[in-house]
């Protein structure tokens, strides 16, 4: 899997351009092996829709709220990205715990919603730099992983994604070595199969931070290094492409 997280960027025109160069460049060379999908801002889901419907390119959300409907102003539930034609969602992104103070009980809470709507999941987790250092890395990875796994117990692997995104590496251009990635993919895939998550060995688990065509490759040569959730780069067609391409020969 490829998706593009292309965070609070873009614009209706701009983003018509890119729609239609991914979705241009997928038809005229598709990737079967390789779901890919686009996440751009709620505004512009409806503009994913027209532009996507019918292809093989997925729409997802950033974000869902942890509340069903009511009286929670400037929230998105997952009803509406269901009705939105959304596949997929992005929940516990760093950004979202570091600005938005989104905690570990919180981002189950939005799982459960998402997938009572089903929705496909992408749960995102990683360190700073400042707990790599301290040696904390896989206490702060593993605390992320169980707090999800009571919610996902049932839930086949296909809709369940997790995306490994160090917070040292996103939009710093810093990449993880695909070692250190690998190292990190395959502690969380051995900590969701403790928590009691049966099917563990078919989960995706995508690799974020700094991804870029000419890096993809290595990293996704990794055996458990199923793709990855791109910021910066999903931004222009021809580096996204190039990424979805590199993830067809893995
Ligand atoms: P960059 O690819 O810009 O580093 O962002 C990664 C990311 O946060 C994707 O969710």
């Amino acid at each position: 899997m490829v998706a593009g997280n292309w965070k609070m960027n873009g614009d209706i025109v701009s983003n018509e351009r890119l729609l239609n160069a991914v979705r241009h460049g997928l038809e005229g060379a598709p990737l079967p092996g390789v779901d890919v999908l686009v996440c751009p801002p709620f505004p512009y889901l409806s503009q994913a829709a027209s532009w996507l419907g019918n292809t093989a390119v997925a729409w997802g959300a950033q974000n869902v709220s942890a509340f069903p409907n009511g009286a929670y102003t400037g929230e998105v539930s997952a009803t509406m990205l269901a009705d939105l034609g959304c596949r997929w969602v992005i929940v516990g992104h760093s950004e979202r715990r570091q600005l938005s103070g989104e905690t570990d009980q919180v981002v189950a809470a939005k799982v459960e919603m998402a997938l009572a709507q089903n929705l496909g999941v992408i749960v995102c987790v990683g360190e700073t730099l400042q707990e790599r250092e301290a040696g904390q890395a896989e206490a702060v990875l593993g605390r992320q992983v169980d707090a999800v796994v009571p919610v996902v117990a049932k839930l086949a692997p296909e809709r369940l994604v997790i995306a490994y995104e160090p917070v040292w590496a996103i939009g710093t251009g810093r990449t993880a070595s695909p070692e250190m990635a690998q190292d990190a993919h395959s502690f969380i895939r051995g900590r969701l199969a403790a928590g009691g998550y049966a099917a563990a060995g078919s989960v995706r688990i995508l690799y974020g931070g700094s991804v870029k065509s000419a890096n993809a490759a290595s990293l996704f040569a990794m055996p458990d290094i199923d793709g990855g959730l791109i910021g910066g780069a999903a931004l222009v067609a021809e580096d996204f492409l190039g990424i979805c391409r590199a993830a067809a020969v893995r």
